[in-house]
């Protein structure tokens, strides 16, 4: 694991279409940076799983490829980072994706002198996403992704970490793909412009091996000192 160089929490934004690989670089950075992923994703989906209000609400946006209503979305994420876990930082995944949510967060650091970082922007073609998407089988137990075709387990159905089952997403159907697709170019690529202004995008190429992104998105953070070598402080 690497140590951060600086005091200051790390807060990392991972910016991605559906199946730009969020969730798959999200959990090699937390290893390797030793501070939480926060998936909005997965919370969304926690609820779901839970059957709570929140999740009953949420899930009927998902299964249409929307986005669930800003109010709910920043409310739950705030939630999640107030945890202890938290203090030395965070890799967010799915969240910001709208401007008033990046606007939330930013004004939520900011009341606590802290700052988004690094926004590791994974850019993929819109027809990677749906291939992509259209093959994956999630772990139903430790949610490491798989795909049937780029990344297929050992054993058909079996998770390669936990051995728990493998299950589709109830989003990954070729109509939420599509409108998931339509929703990140509408809603979420303008956040490229609202990090470029403020300095801590880095555009990756996400249509590579899943190391060489890694590696891509590890050299964004050295880049701007935000890791160094292990050990350093
Ligand atoms: P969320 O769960 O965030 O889904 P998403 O953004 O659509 O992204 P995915 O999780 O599908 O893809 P990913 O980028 O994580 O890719 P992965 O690593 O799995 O959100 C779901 C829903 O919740 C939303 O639609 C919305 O309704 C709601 N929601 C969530 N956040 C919200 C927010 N902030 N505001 C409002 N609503 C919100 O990889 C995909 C596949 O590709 C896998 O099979 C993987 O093995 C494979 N793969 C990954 N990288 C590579 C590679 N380099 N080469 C080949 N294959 C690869
Ligand atoms: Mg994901």
């Amino acid at each position: 694991m690497l140590q951060q160089m600086t005091i200051e929490p790390l807060y990392i934004v991972l910016l991605g279409g559906p199946g730009a690989g969020k969730g798959t670089q999200g959990a090699q950075l937390t290893t390797y940076l030793g501070i939480p992923r926060i998936s909005s994703g997965d919370l969304f989906r926690e609820h779901v799983r839970s059957r709570t209000d929140l999740g009953m609400q949420a899930k009927e946006y998902m299964d249409r490829g929307e986005l669930v209503p800003d109010s709910i979305t920043v409310a739950m994420v705030m939630e999640r980072l107030a945890v202890a876990d938290c203090v030395r930082g965070a890799i967010l995944d799915g969240f910001p994706r709208t401007l008033p949510q990046a606007e939330a967060l930013e004004n939520a650091l900011a009341t606590q002198g802290k700052r988004v970082r690094l926004v590791v922007d994974i850019q993929v073609p819109a027809e990677v996403m749906v291939e992509r998407l259209s093959g994956r089988w999630m772990c139903s137990v430790c949610g490491e992704a798989f795909h049937e075709k780029f990344r297929p387990p050992k054993e058909r159905g079996r998770c390669d970490f936990c051995g728990n089952t493998l299950y589709q997403r109830d989003d990954d159907k070729i109509e939420a793909i599509t409108r998931r697709v339509q929703v990140y170019i509408s809603q979420t690529a303008p956040l490229e412009d609202f990090y470029r202004e403020r300095h801590v995008l880095a555009e990756i190429n996400g249509d590579q091996a899943v190391d060489a992104v890694f590696n891509a998105a590890t050299l964004a953070l050295k880049q701007r000192r935000l890791v160094g070598i292990e050990g350093q402080v």
